[in-house]
């Protein structure tokens, strides 16, 4: 293994505020499981969720402006968090945890109802795999099941077949967007969702790629 990596995976076991539980930690549920708010943040307020965060730019972007909502995101890569986890520790912002885990896994680590609001960005396409997409229904049935009644999910993507795909998707669940475009930077410059731009975002847009985005909510 790389030293950098090395040195930032040691660094990682150190922050209090990055979770990488075990499967054996997951089953039958994550210590957390219905009590983030009480147990980690100690307050009551709303908690964004965000999956395949990387290093956690929209997380921690999102956490600075809105001290009074929580902020988790989740990854699979260590040393991706790190990055997050380390702005986090600078700038001592004290809403944000970071989980190194599956999207996959939300259910062990969420409460039915337990999150308020959703954040996939940029996520990996898939094509070809159907079931790892991270907007596949057997995905959208795992955050309807953990987002409270009329959460909003906010997806944003390079990849336009995966914004087609998952309006597509969403006819079938059903679901209600709220806002959609296939690309914000020149149709909604000025909306919130255009102010934070994450690592991968940002390669995609010097590229002069179009970042499409979705807002929605299941119908319940
Ligand atoms: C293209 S990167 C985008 C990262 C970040 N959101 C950004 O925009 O810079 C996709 C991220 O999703 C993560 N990922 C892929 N599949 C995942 C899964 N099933 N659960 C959690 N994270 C996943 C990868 O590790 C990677 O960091």
């Amino acid at each position: 293994m790389a030293k950098k990596k090395l040195i930032r995976f040691t660094e990682n076991i150190s922050f209090a505020h990055l979770f990488q539980p075990r499967y054996t930690d997951l089953k039958p549920a994550f210590w957390l499981k219905g009590r983030w708010r009480a147990d980690f943040f100690k307050n009551d307020h709303p908690i964004t969720l965000e999956l395949g965060c990387g290093k956690g730019e929209y997380t921690v972007g999102l956490a600075r402006k809105q001290g009074n909502r929580n902020y988790i995101g989740i990854d699979v890569k260590g040393a991706r968090l790190w990055r997050g986890c380390k702005t986090v520790e600078e700038e001592t912002i004290t809403n944000v945890a970071f989980i190194r885990s599956r999207a996959d896994h939300v259910e062990y680590l969420f409460d039915t109802g337990e999150v308020d609001e959703l954040w996939i960005t940029f996520p990996d396409p898939q094509p070809g795999k159907e079931r790892k997409r991270l907007t596949a229904p057997v995905f959208l049935n795992r955050y309807r099941r953990i987002l409270n009644p009329g959460g909003i999910v906010h997806l944003k993507t390079d990849d336009h077949q995966l914004f087609y795909y998952t309006k597509e998707i969403l006819k079938i669940f059903p679901a209600e967007i709220l806002l959609e475009t296939e690309d914000l930077y020149h149709q909604y410059p000025r909306e919130p969702v255009a102010t934070i731009q994450t690592y991968y975002e940002s390669i995609w847009l010097e590229q002069g790629k179009k970042i499409a985005y979705l807002r929605f909510r299941f119908n319940t």
